[in-house]
């Protein structure tokens, strides 16, 4: 089929398409205009627009800054019919071109039916990925099944015993050097539920149906790394997915059931639904061995975080105030909406147990009043150095189940560029 190419307007539409038209068109030739309002908001809205008018390939022609072919690109096509973009051929192309490449990834992958993603193939799929963009600077390990509990792992063993797909923790190497010696720069660690049932603190069914979406931290942290690398990033960065099925049956974890962590830390599970922060415990430790002064984890995390921030930003939460407010900075400058929440070390304290020195939620429905913030006190006790250098990003826009304004429906992928630019600056 051949190209439509797609202009940018500063003119109102041609009277017969009315006074108001945000886009209008001939045979050959798409028109966006402008006029009224150029912002990036509204360029997103007429890729949407066009998006339920044309199949055709297109060709962004005439002049768009590269935010504008950003915002249009990401905003234009859907899983079923997925977007076929040429950017203007200018010094933008080559760089746009690699973001959405990771973009692509991140999304498919979240997209993806969750049958056909199980958490050996979600370890799978993201190694050979990045070995394709890495090749030899990649080296990956996976720990699976019962080997979890001979290495300590509990979090994700527990959490992913009731499936009959294992529990897999996966520890991604990108080491450019190739040194044994080279020191770790940053630490990624993603929440890899590959379906989360809520296991015997069972979902509702309205509720459950979007959970394909669990597994959105660790193909955010993943494309990020990834994206990271085709930008040619030059330092040592370890990438850690805990990932699980949160299953119902014989073999699955219960309400009641004591956790113990490798830093000696227990937790009694009163819900398992609250399962991600488990799995998250284990991949903090593991990042904060490896030394690295920056730990950034992503996880479509809490409810409750949506409930706050709405679907249209991710939520933020740090102790080191200094590091968050500089990752709100660049997450402004990568278009990707975010919004701080509170944390203090406190926050710790939130989910106290009879049993264990800390319990994995409130025994109350969502956690409860401020239950993301009571998710990130308890990832809280898993960093080293009292947080400094930690980010913790509830993802809550990281999955829409039906088309928005401004978002085909299913993943948006946001999250891997901001995260891309802090690997950059890391040291
Ligand atoms: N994966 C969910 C959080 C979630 C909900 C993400 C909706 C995206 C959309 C998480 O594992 C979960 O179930 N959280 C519970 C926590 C509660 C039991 C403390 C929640 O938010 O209700
Ligand atoms: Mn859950
Ligand atoms: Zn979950």
């Amino acid at each position: 089929m051949s190209q439509l190419a797609v202009y940018l307007s500063r003119d109102p539409a041609p009277a017969q398409w009315g006074d108001s038209a945000l886009v209008s068109f001939d045979a050959e030739r798409i028109f966006i205009h402008l006029h009224k309002d150029d912002s990036l908001r509204t360029i997103r809205k007429a890729a949407r627009l066009l998006d339920s008018v044309t199949g055709r390939d297109l060709l962004l022609s005439g002049k768009w800054q590269a935010d504008q072919q950003w915002a249009f690109a990401t905003s234009f096509g859907s899983v079923r019919k997925p977007a076929k973009i040429k950017w203007c051929q200018d010094e933008h192309a080559a760089h746009l071109q690699k973001m959405y490449e990771a973009l692509v990834f991140t999304r498919n992958l979240i997209n993806e039916t969750p049958q056909n993603l199980s958490p050996e193939l979600l370890a799978a799929r993201v190694t050979s990925w990045l070995k394709e963009l890495g090749g030899d600077a990649i080296s990956a390990t996976r720990i699976v099944g019962e080997d979890l509990v001979k290495a300590g792992w509990m979090g994700i063993w527990e959490v992913g015993r009731g499936s009959d797909r294992p529990p897999v923790f996966l520890e991604v190497d990108y080491n450019p050097s190739g040194l044994s010696t080279a020191p770790v720069a940053a630490a990624l660690v993603g929440k890899g539920i590959t379906f989360d049932s809520g296991g015997y603190s069972i979902k509702a069914s309205e509720g459950m149906l979007t959970m394909k979406c669990d597994m959105g931290g660790a193909a955010t942290v993943a494309g990020a790394l990834g994206l990271a690398i085709s930008q040619g990033l030059n330092k040592r960065v370890k990438l850690f997915l805990c990932c699980a099925e949160n299953l119902i049956s014989g073999h699955a974890y219960k309400l009641g059931d004591i956790i113990t962590y490798k830093n000696g830390t227990t937790v009694e599970v009163v819900n398992t639904d609250a399962e991600g922060r488990l799995v998250l415990a284990d991949g903090l430790l593991a990042a904060g061995e490896t030394g690295a002064h920056t730990i950034i984890d992503a996880a479509t995390l809490t409810g409750a975080a949506m409930t706050a921030v709405g679907s249209d930003f991710h939520a933020l939460f740090a102790l080191d105030k200094d590091y968050q407010t500089h990752a709100m900075a660049v997450a402004n400058e990568e278009l990707e909406p975010v919004w701080p929440l509170p944390l203090e070390k406190w926050h710790q304290e939130a989910c106290p147990s009879p049993y264990a020195d800390t319990a994995n939620s409130r025994a109350v429905k969502g956690g409860g009043a401020g239950g993301a913030s009571n998710a990130a006190g308890f990832l809280s006790r898993f960093v080293p150095r009292d947080g400094a250098g930690w980010l913790h990003f509830d993802l809550a826009a990281a999955f829409n189940n039906s088309a928005t304004n401004l978002y085909p429906a299913g993943a948006t992928g946001l999250g891997i560029r901001t995260i891309a630019r802090l690997l950059h600056e890391a040291e």
